[in-house]
């Protein structure tokens, strides 16, 4: 695989000043073959960024935000203003739909920082077989055209947290819809397309042979130091 592979933790409301200070640094402490291809981003909460900044400052280790609101500043009690990342926890708590996530990708890309776009299904459309139209709706409105890359996370809603993922089967076919779909609907040059929901150390590798991804989006396996260090190690 020519393209690098993304390994994005996503620490969410977890971990304090001492937990996270101290996963850093065992992390920072992995050393990588020189092959490897790996981009190793960490998204902790934001009351933590200023510290993780800090102690990654000079190490590989890529520090994203799990959100951010799309203007700069204002009055948005509770809001933060910063950089990355959308994902379907903030759709569901927060309520907030397509056109939110485009103004905030928006928002990202025109301060030259790399949005993660975060899309899947519901349980039921997966059920009654009507997730491409959600997916092909959430692409279409979500995203700008003509980019010349993007990162989208498949996650499907029913796999974050549940310990259930889709077939390899279903995780190619999303991925080759998707990158079909912003090929020639969005004319998007580069895609890396990432799969997130209940990623661990065991099924993390299958996934990355059987279904072509380009790394995954992980939750829970990412603020256990065994599980994260084994993924990051031989991804
Ligand atoms: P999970 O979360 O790995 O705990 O399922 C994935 C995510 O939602 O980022």
């Amino acid at each position: 695989m020519n393209q690098d592979t993304l390994i994005v933790s996503n620490w969410k409301m977890n971990l304090n000043f001492d937990s996270a200070t101290q996963l850093i640094n065992k992390i920072k402490k992995i050393k990588f073959p020189n092959s490897s291809k790996i981009k190793n981003i960490v998204c902790p909460q934001f009351l933590l960024i200023p510290q993780i900044s800090k102690l990654v400052m000079r190490s590989k280790i890529i520090l994203g935000s799990q959100d951010c609101h799309h203007k700069i500043s204002g009055s948005f009690t509770g809001d933060s203003s910063l950089e990355l990342l959308k994902h379907s926890e903030r759709r569901i708590c927060h309520y907030e739909n397509n056109m939110m996530v485009r103004k905030k990708v928006d928002f990202v890309l025109a301060n030259k920082l790399n949005p993660i776009v975060c899309v899947g299904e519901s349980l039921k459309e997966r059920q009654n077989g009507k997730y491409l139209e959600t997916i092909s709706k959430q692409l279409d409105e979500c995203l700008p055209e003509k980019l010349k890359s993007i990162v989208i996370a498949y996650e499907p809603v029913w796999s974050i947290g549940s310990g259930s993922t889709p077939t390899f089967k279903e995780i190619s076919e999303i991925n080759d819809y998707t990158n079909n779909f912003l090929c020639k609907q969005k004319k998007i040059q580069k895609v890396s397309f990432l799969y997130g929901g209940s990623v661990n150390s065991k099924n993390f590798f299958d996934i990355m042979n059987h279904c072509n991804v380009n790394g995954a989006l992980i939750g829970g396996s990412s603020i256990k130091f065994d599980e994260i260090n084994k993924i990051l190690l031989y991804a």
